[in-house]
């Protein structure tokens, strides 16, 4: 396979080697992966330098999206917070004054989310750590900056000062608002309360596509048990939206070698949007 300059971008952001095979050979991406060494442990903020630096950054979406449709509502879960009808700065208050579930006493802040308000990419990932409990804001830590690494790759952005245009933004939010205790995983009961916020917040951006993040993004977007590896590498629905799982970039810390399939997600996703604009223009 001979790699695109778009492919070549995201390889060497999310931290894969790309050796330059004669143009028969196939790489082995993920023995590439397994041989090579972590992400840094702090990445560049800007793609490095050497990788290839004067490979263009891909642009995506280059045709007008068609125009957002209401999103149907989803049933909550039991026990979910009620966050129906409300408005941005209404559904901030809500969830910064939240003490639906026990996180809300050992949190220092809630963590709303992030992102341009009518942004065509949702990302929706687990839960604060210890960094974004501090902050305020999400995926700020490792994980974080391998996130923005992989986004910046496919020329999207959750900074609105990057680029004006919502086609190229993010909105990135999590299943859950406040940090469980030493980074535990979330429990059911905490899931289910804190669901009516995100179901809102998906409702307010009416994304062109989600990416769930890991197994409880999808437990909480999809209602499945199954692993992220099962349900990957296909084109799901919320609600209408077009949602693609796939892995979260903690576990990519950890396995190296799932950066490749991480890789096929996101050019999944990407085609998927591009796939719905290219449809709705000739509508
Ligand atoms: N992991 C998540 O899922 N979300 C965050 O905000 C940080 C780490």
């Amino acid at each position: 396979m001979v790699w695109s300059e778009r492919q070549r971008a995201m390889l060497e952001v999310m931290g894969l080697r790309v050796w330059s095979a004669p143009a028969a050979a196939e790489p082995d991406v993920a023995a590439a992966a397994v041989a090579d060494e972590a992400v840094p442990s702090a990445p560049a903020a800007r793609p490095p330098a050497q990788a290839d630096a004067t490979a263009p950054m891909p642009v995506v979406n280059r045709r007008p999206m068609p125009a957002a449709q209401p999103i149907a509502a989803p049933v909550a879960a039991p026990g979910a917070v009620n966050a129906a009808g409300l408005d941005w700065p209404a559904l901030r208050e809500a969830v910064a004054s939240c003490t639906a579930c026990a996180l809300s006493d050992s949190r220092t802040q809630t963590v709303f989310g992030t992102g341009h308000p009518q942004a065509h990419w949702m990302i929706v990932g687990e839960a604060p750590g210890e960094a974004e409990d501090l902050s305020g804001e999400p995926f700020v830590g490792r994980s974080g900056q391998l996130l923005d690494n992989m986004l910046r790759a496919i020329g999207l952005s959750r900074h609105a000062g990057d680029t004006p245009d919502p086609a190229k933004q993010v909105f990135i939010a999590n299943t859950l608002k406040c940090r469980p205790p030493r980074n535990r995983n979330p429990l059911p009961d905490e899931l289910a309360r804190c669901e009516g916020f995100l179901i809102r917040q998906i409702e307010l951006v009416r994304p062109k596509i989600i990416l769930a993040m890991g197994s409880f993004a999808v437990q909480s977007l999809l209602r499945s048990n199954a692993p992220v590896g099962q349900l990957r590498g296909r084109v799901h629905s919320y609600q209408g939206v077009p949602l693609i799982v796939t892995y979260h970039p903690a576990y990519l810390l950890r396995q190296l070698s799932e950066k490749a399939r991480a890789w096929d997600d996101l050019c999944l996703a990407l085609d998927t949007v591009e796939a719905a604009s290219a449809t709705a223009a000739r509508d």
